[in-house]
């Protein structure tokens, strides 16, 4: 809870400083393809519910809301900075798709939309800011809002050394602990190894998880 507002912090004033859409990190246009692209590889349907947390301004899921069926996207910042700057981006026909986005940072995804249990979840870029106690808050969040037969993306820095569970300030994680963390709020890691994300400078490995089944 004590770093919530910390980041918050950091995010409104990186997004005060250049209208934040440059400042997210990375680089946008790639972003957009690229996500998009493998969500659509990996079976994304437009009948499907689909939440992006951490979407900030939908840099890299404006082109999900253009495929999904109205109604279907959802998305969750802490950064107010962020979503305000959603509606430049839309298109006419992505204002139609009536997204619903909500501003907060605890990752009770179940509270903010209490009758949704979603298909897929995607979180990219978002466990590289995050300390080990909020990496947890996702996992219970995430496992909650998912529905049984679900799937949840998300992205990482792995730790360059192999030892430590978590760097902070780096906020890499070592694979052991995500997979660990994990499993202690109910999701399954179902495969780490592939990785269409990891080309080039942007060293973030990809995650895909399902829920345990009880
Ligand atoms: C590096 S950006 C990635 C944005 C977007 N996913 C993309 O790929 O362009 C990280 C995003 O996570 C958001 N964020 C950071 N901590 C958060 C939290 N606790 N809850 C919700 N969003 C958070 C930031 O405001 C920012 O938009």
């Amino acid at each position: 809870m004590k770093w919530w507002n910390e980041y918050k912090r950091q995010w409104d004033i990186t997004t005060d400083l250049d209208g934040g859409i440059n400042k997210v990190g990375g680089d946008g246009a790639t972003l957009k393809n690229r996500q998009f692209g493998f969500l659509l590889d990996s079976g994304l349907k437009p009948s499907d519910k689909f939440l992006d947390i951490g979407c900030g301004c939908l840099r890299g899921t404006i082109k999900v809301l253009d495929y999904l069926n109205e109604g279907n996207f959802y998305g969750i910042d802490i950064a107010k900075g962020l979503t305000d700057l959603i509606p430049e981006q839309m298109s006419r026909e992505n204002v139609k798709k009536k997204p619903k986005i909500k501003v907060n940072s605890d990752f009770r995804i179940k509270k903010y939309f209490p009758k949704v249990k979603f298909d897929c979840i995607s979180a990219y870029s978002l466990v590289t800011h995050l300390y080990p106690e909020d990496t947890e808050r996702l996992f219970k969040g995430v496992s909650e809002a998912l529905k049984d037969d679900g799937v949840f993306y998300f992205t990482y820095f792995p730790v360059a050394n192999d030892i430590d569970s978590f760097i902070p300030g780096r906020f890499e994680y070592s694979k052991k602990w995500i997979i660990e963390a994990g499993e202690k709020n109910g999701l399954s890691l179902e495969d780490i190894t592939m990785n269409p994300f990891n080309k080039g400078p942007d060293y973030q490995q990809l995650i895909i998880a399902k829920k345990i089944k009880i």
